[in-house]
């Protein structure tokens, strides 16, 4: 037992000195992991950040994107924000052209969403093919400017040491959202110049320094019997719409003691279920009505990150310039198998996939 105490404060101690406020200054863009808020509490805005890594379709869109989403605003009186963690198969170009042309944060998901052991197995380049490949999936028929795509989302969070954190920066991104930690842990984004101190729940975590790269943590739920839980889906949460309201304000308050950035990860599947939708939207009017609570994407907590400005003085970050789109029905042969794939630009020869994000090797 002793020894084992010993190890730990050991352990410690070499983290403490591998980051602190002396090496790691904001000013560098640096922060070391942190349960504290820049400012002090009651200046820190209460940041609820939505995010979605579902394929997204035209029935999805219209069902809970456009409807859940589009009138609400937030305290500034500026629409709220949400990130799309896009996946490539069955997603809908069109309709992630209009969520990008909303206002909404568009970052990369994968080519293939595959297994668990997949992404745990998988070489850097595979990994980099994945989420590069997607990136160029998404700024070419979906009509986006590759370059405003930051964010990455690995499938089942199933990180794999350094080599996924060197294919997210050769894929050009620069923050990841797939890195869960304890529902107590309460976690402000931080980068990844110095060993990060946050809990390796799933996969392996990085040891390796990428400057000026962002970690926005997952901090896991308390769901059904007190499981912890990094989607909502997960957390198996059953009841009424007026429980589910009342269950994700009560996880709210769990952040609201340090400010920490609470994210909330939201599958359709989950937002099928009538009582959990209608608990979801309660739950979106109440954080509405509060006057130091902001719905943003991700993208918008790590830049106010960088620049952290009191609650009466925030804003949200001006929405994307609109790009256009010529919805195109494409047929596609993918392996002998037929996708249909809306695209705001002419069809590619064939299905895009991995070696081949544009279609167009045949
Ligand atoms: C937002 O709109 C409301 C109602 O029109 C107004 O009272 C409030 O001052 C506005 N807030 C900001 C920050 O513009
Ligand atoms: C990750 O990178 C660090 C720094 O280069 C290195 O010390 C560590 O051994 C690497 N981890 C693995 C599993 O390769
Ligand atoms: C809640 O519902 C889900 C499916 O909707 C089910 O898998 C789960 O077992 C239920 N949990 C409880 C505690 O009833």
């Amino acid at each position: 037992m002793k020894v084992l105490l010993c190890f730990a404060a050991v352990v410690a101690v070499a983290f403490a000195a591998a980051c602190d406020v002396e090496n790691c200054k904001i000013e560098d863009e640096c922060v070391c992991t942190s349960r504290s808020s820049p400012l002090p509490l009651e200046d820190t805005p209460q940041f609820v950040m939505l995010t979605f890594d579902d394929a997204v379709t035209r029935y999805i869109y219209d069902t809970y994107y456009q409807t859940l989403l589009l009138p609400r605003t937030n305290p500034d009186n500026k629409t709220i924000g949400a990130t799309f963690f896009v996946p490539h198969e069955y997603s809908d170009y069109e309709a992630v052209n209009q969520l990008y042309n909303a206002g909404f944060e568009i970052g990369t998901h994968s080519i293939t969403k595959d297994l668990a052991s997949y992404w745990e197995k998988a070489s850097e380049d595979t990994l980099v093919q994945e989420f590069k490949g997607q990136k160029e999936i998404i700024a070419k028929f979906a009509n986006i400017p590759e370059e405003h795509i930051k964010g990455v989302r690995t499938p089942h969070f199933q990180l794999a040491g350094n080599k996924t954190f060197t294919a997210y920066v050769k894929a050009g991104c620069n923050y990841d959202s797939s890195w869960t930690s304890l529902p107590k842990d309460k976690l402000f984004p931080y980068t990844l110049d110095h060993v990060s101190t946050q809990e390796c729940l799933i996969g392996e975590c990085p040891t390796v320094s990428v400057p000026k790269f962002w970690v926005a943590p997952i901090n896991d739920l308390v769901g059904e019997n007190g499981i912890n839980c990094n989607t909502i889906y997960g957390c198996q949460k059953n009841g009424t719409a007026e429980e589910i309201e009342k269950w994700l304000l009560s996880e709210l308050e769990k952040s609201y003691k340090n400010r920490a950035p609470m994210k909330l990860l939201v599958n359709s599947v989950w937002l099928s279920d009538e009582q959990n939708l209608k608990g979801f939207e309660g739950f979106l009017d109440a954080v509405g009505e509060k006057e130091d609570h902001f719905l943003v994407s991700v993208r918008e907590v790590i830049e106010w990150m960088k620049n952290p400005v009191p609650v009466t003085q925030y804003t949200s970050l001006l929405g994307n310039v609109p790009t256009t789109c010529d919805p195109i029905t494409c047929v596609l042969d993918k392996q002998h198998e037929t996708r249909y794939m809306r695209s705001c630009v002419p069809c590619p020869r064939i299905y895009p996939w991995l070696n081949n994000p544009t279609g167009e090797v045949y």
